[in-house]
């Protein structure tokens, strides 16, 4: 397939997952979540802002009941893990008891996901799993690992469908790679 450069105002953006890629990658992971957890309710974690696209597609595509809530967590600045998570909005869900999917956009270090997990996992959950869009193995600084992933990547900065470059590019339909990128600090923001 081609793979084309773009340029949003001052960031350029090579092609690397194409909105049609994404899609067959959102498809495989419905079905192997329906067939894991067929007969029962699942409960949907998602993580703001970045999964947001990721969840909503996912979402509509299982074949099981499903509840829904959201979790908003910081660390990133500019392109770069500041290696502290803060949680800026909680769940509200009492998750005792029940089966719960954790959806996040990327994993990278590896550092927000461990946080997120200890969090959920003080509440008693009957099951706590992860499903990710983008897994980036090569990179993490925590051992911890997706139970479902969508694309196994090592490319550098990534955006679109959700993946922003402080908080710019979340809107687009397809995933890019960052060309060019400006130094921590160079844009506004610290959100996922
Ligand atoms: P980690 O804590 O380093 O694993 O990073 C997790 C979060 O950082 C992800 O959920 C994303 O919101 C954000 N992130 C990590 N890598 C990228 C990227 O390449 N593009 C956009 N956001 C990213
Ligand atoms: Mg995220």
């Amino acid at each position: 397939m081609k793979r084309s450069c773009t340029t949003i105002e001052d960031i350029h953006l090579r092609l690397v997952y194409s909105k049609e890629e994404i899609a067959v990658a959102v498809q495989r992971l419905a079905d192997e979540i329906s067939n894991a957890y067929a007969g029962r309710t699942l409960l949907l974690v998602i993580v703001l802002k970045g999964a947001f696209f990721f969840a909503a597609d996912l979402a509509r595509r299982l074949k099981l009941p499903i509840e829904i809530d959201f979790v908003e967590l910081a660390s990133y600045c500019g392109t770069e893990t500041t290696g502290r998570v803060k949680i800026e909005k909680d769940i509200r869900t009492d998750i005792a008891g029940k089966d719960v999917l954790v959806i996040e956009d990327i994993i990278d270090t590896g550092i927000t996901l461990d946080f997120l997990l200890r969090h959920l996992a003080q509440r008693g959950p009957q099951s706590l799993k992860v499903c990710t869009l983008i897994d980036k193995r090569g990179r993490r600084r925590i051992d911890i690992a997706a139970d479902y992933a969508g694309i196994i990547c090592d490319r550098g900065f990534l955006a679109g469908y959700g993946l922003d470059l402080n908080e710019r590019c979340r809107e687009l339909e397809s995933i890019y790679e960052v060309a060019d990128l400006s130094p921590c600090g160079g844009l506004n923001g610290n959100s996922m």
